[in-house]
Formats: structure tokens, C-alpha cells, sequence
């Protein structure tokens, strides 16, 4: 059987199963399982932007301007309340927004700076240079934390406080090669280690190469897009024609699959313009990079390394994330994550307890605040990328 057979009968199987139906960590966990045995460089050399093709069109990132505005940055420091000598690990530490306001705000404080992407760890070690001893940069996943950790003689228990900025970076929405964006246009990558691994699949295999009903399958778990089926058909007819390689090409796709007056009628939940393909473009971003997998391995990490009486602070920017953290934090098994659709079982637990923050905390952790924490109108304002971003903090118990 070929590989592409064996990752379509994995998502056909989630389809088969209507408890499964609309996990989204088990359609990554399928995929993640069979595509150790693919040759992802041949499937690249026809679909692909391909991983020569990446590394020539790399550009180095400026330095000048901000690469990327923190988000909730008073807030973050307020909960983390750092004190001097403490040691906080930033888990993502993109720009380096959120470590530098630590290292000018906390004296005497050492970030541990970590990121998936080679890119913000050379801004990492920039920082380092700049602050002798203050800063540690470290290159991994959150799944993998525990090598480059083990590196620096960080034991379990003994981090003070640690912070989670989830999703991707300005600095790599912005750069068209990186193929995050749907406004600029360029390789249909949209891999935030991709530099790291080569043969990591992504997003143009995955739109050349699953079926029509895998690819639904990711447009349902992953962007909550209701007109999954009818734009996964589109693409697949799309590619019978051309591979689908860039970001643009993808849009037009998608927005080709709606009549002209649905396409721009989109908005986004704060009422305001949105391109028909932003859930299309998040649903295979989320799938490329395993970010749910990723954001629950993050948690569990930060659980064992905060010492008791120790801080964390997670900020992500859509549902699927936020119910994650806010189920993490409330003690939940979230293998079971794998039994019920997220959206079905969410609405449930929120008719049963009100706004859904009502039940305070498990044995490990103690919420902070009992309602998530939202971005203040002047940071909206400032920084409108920051709109959708919640924040939740809790203490090590
Ligand atoms: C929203 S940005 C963080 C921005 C940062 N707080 C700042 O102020 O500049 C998220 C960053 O997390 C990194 N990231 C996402 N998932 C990751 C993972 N599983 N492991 C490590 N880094 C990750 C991304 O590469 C990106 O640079």
C-alpha cells in the first residue's frame, strides 16, 4: 500500500468512526503514526514548493523594527510577578517581545528562550549577547524540551514561573516564503521548523496529496470550517490541473469554491472583513505543525517544571486552543480528548457551569483569575492581531 493510500484510509478511518469524527488531535495523532514511513522528499519534488526552493527564497529577518508586538504584555507580567533571582522559561519566545520586557522589568531574573523556529533562536541568542548570564536561548519543540533543557541542568520543580504564547509569530506571518500568509504571496510552506526538518511534510503536500475527505477532515477539526467539504473539493479538482505550490494560488482556490457575493460577505467574530480561506489557512497550519499535540506536551512540561507555588501563563489566539488550556488547567484527562467533538462536548460543559470558568482549578493548579483574561481596547487598537488572544494563568499548586 503507498503512503498516501495509508494516510487517507488513517483520516477515513476518523470519518468512519462518528466518535471521532471531529477530534482534532487524533487526526494529527493518525497522521503522525503513518507518515514516519513516507518519502515526503518525493512527494515534495512533485508538489511542493520543495526544500531547495525554501532555503533559497529564506531571507534573514530585520532587526529594525519590532518583529513582533507582545501580546498582553502588562497583563503577562502582572501575573507572572517575577521576583528578583527567580528563572522563567519563556516556551516561545518568537520576537523576544515578551523576554524582553521581562529582562527590563525583573531585575536579576534569567530567561530560559525557547522556540520551534531557528529563526527567533538566532534573535535568542542575539538577546543573550545583550544581557550576559540573563539569558539562555534553547531550540525545540515543547515535545522536546527536555533535551536542551537537560543541557542547561534544569531539573523538574525548580522553574518559577513559565509563560506560553501559542500559535505562530508576526515575524513568520509576515515573510511571504514562509507561506503562513494569505495576503502575500509565496511557497505554500507554512512549516515553523521546516529549516529544522526537511522532511517534515508541508502544506503543499498535504493539499496535493490527501483526499478529498482527509482534507475535509483537517478543514473540520482544525478551522472549524463548515464549508469543508465543498472547498476540499475544490482543491482536489484545482490540483488536477496544476499543483497547488503557493499561498495565493490556495486562496484563489478556495475563494473560487463560494459565489462571488459569499466570498467577500465573511467576517470574522469581531464583525470585521475576512478572507473567505483564513479558516482553511489555519486549519493546515495547526495540521502542518501538530500545534494542538505540541500546545498540550507545553502544559504538561510547564506541570512538571514549576516548582510548587510556581506561575504559568498561556496566551492563545483561537477556540480550539483556549479550550485545551482551560480544560488542561481544571485537571481534565485530556486523552480522552480523542472521544467527543471538541465543539459539541464544549458547548455541553459550558451549559452545565455557566460561563464555563466556574469550577476553579484541580489539585494542580489554582487559577489566578477565575474568568480568561482579554486584550484591552488601546492594545486592539495598537496591535489588531492581538484581538482574538486570551489569557489564562493559574499557580503550581
Ligand atoms: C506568538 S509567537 C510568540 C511571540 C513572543 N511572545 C514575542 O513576544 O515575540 C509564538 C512562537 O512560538 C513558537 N512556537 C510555536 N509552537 C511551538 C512549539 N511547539 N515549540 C516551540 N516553539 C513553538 C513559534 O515558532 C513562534 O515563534
Amino acid at each position: 500500500m503507498s503512503w498516501c493510500a495509508t494516510i487517507n484510509e488513517g483520516i477515513m478511518f476518523v470519518h468512519s468512526k462518528p466518535m471521532l469524527r471531529k477530534s482534532s488531535l487524533t487526526v494529527w495523532r493518525l497522521w503522525r503514526s503513518w507518515k514516519l514511513s513516507l518519502n515526503w522528499s518525493a512527494v515534495r519534488a512533485s508538489s511542493g514548493p520543495g526544500a531547495s526552493d525554501r532555503s533559497e527564497e529564506m531571507s534573514p529577518v530585520s532587526t529594525e523594527k519590532p518583529p513582533h508586538i507582545p501580546v498582553m504584555l502588562k497583563e503577562v507580567l502582572h501575573y507572572l510577578d517575577l521576583q528578583p533571582g527567580q528563572v522563567v522559561l519563556d516556551m516561545t519566545f518568537g520576537g523576544g517581545g515578551h523576554s524582553k520586557a521581562i529582562l527590563n522589568t525583573a531585575p536579576e531574573v534569567t530567561v530560559l528562550a525557547l522556540d520551534r523556529d531557528p529563526t527567533a533562536y538566532s534573535l535568542a541568542r542575539q538577546l543573550a549577547k545583550e544581557h550576559p548570564g540573563r539569558v539562555k536561548p534553547l531550540l525545540g519543540r515543547f515535545s522536546e524540551l527536555e533535551v536542551p533543557l537537560s543541557n542547561v541542568n534544569i531539573q523538574p520543580g525548580s522553574i518559577d514561573a513559565v509563560l506560553v504564547d501559542a500559535g505562530c509569530s508576526s515575524m513568520q506571518m509576515d515573510q511571504a516564503e514562509r507561506g503562513f500568509s494569505l495576503s502575500r504571496d509565496g511557497p505554500l510552506d507554512m512549516r515553523m521548523d521546516g529549516a529544522r526538518y526537511l522532511d517534515m511534510p508541508c502544506a503543499a503536500d498535504v493539499v496535493n496529496t490527501l483526499d478529498q475527505q482527509a482534507l475535509a477532515s483537517i478543514l473540520t477539526a482544525y478551522g472549524e470550517e463548515r464549508c469543508a467539504r465543498k472547498i476540499a473539493s475544490a482543491i482536489v479538482k484545482a490540483r488536477r490541473v496544476n499543483p497547488i505550490t503557493r499561498t495565493q494560488q490556495l486562496a484563489s482556490v478556495v475563494a473560487g469554491s463560494f459565489p462571488a457575493a459569499v466570498a467577500t460577505a465573511r467576517t470574522d467574530r469581531l464583525h470585521r472583513p475576512a478572507h473567505v480561506a483564513t479558516k482553511t489557512f489555519q486549519a493546515l497550519r495547526i495540521f502542518v505543525n501538530d500545534e494542538l499535540n505540541e500546545l498540550l506536551a507545553g502544559l504538561r512540561a510547564a506541570r512538571t517544571l514549576l516548582r510548587p507555588g510556581g506561575r504559568l501563563c498561556v496566551i492563545t489566539f483561537h477556540s480550539l486552543e483556549d479550550r485545551l488550556v482551560k480544560r488542561f488547567l481544571k485537571g481534565e484527562d485530556l486523552s480522552k480528548l480523542d472521544h467527543f467533538s471538541p465543539r459539541k462536548e464544549s458547548k455541553r460543559r459550558e451549559e452545565k457551569v455557566g460561563d464555563g470558568e466556574g469550577d476553579g482549578g484541580s489539585a494542580d493548579w489554582l487559577p489566578l483569575r477565575r474568568k480568561v483574561i482579554t486584550p484591552e481596547k488601546d492594545d486592539v487598537n495598537e496591535n489588531p492581531r492581538g484581538r482574538s488572544a486570551k489569557l489564562r494563568a493559574a499557580l503550581r499548586c
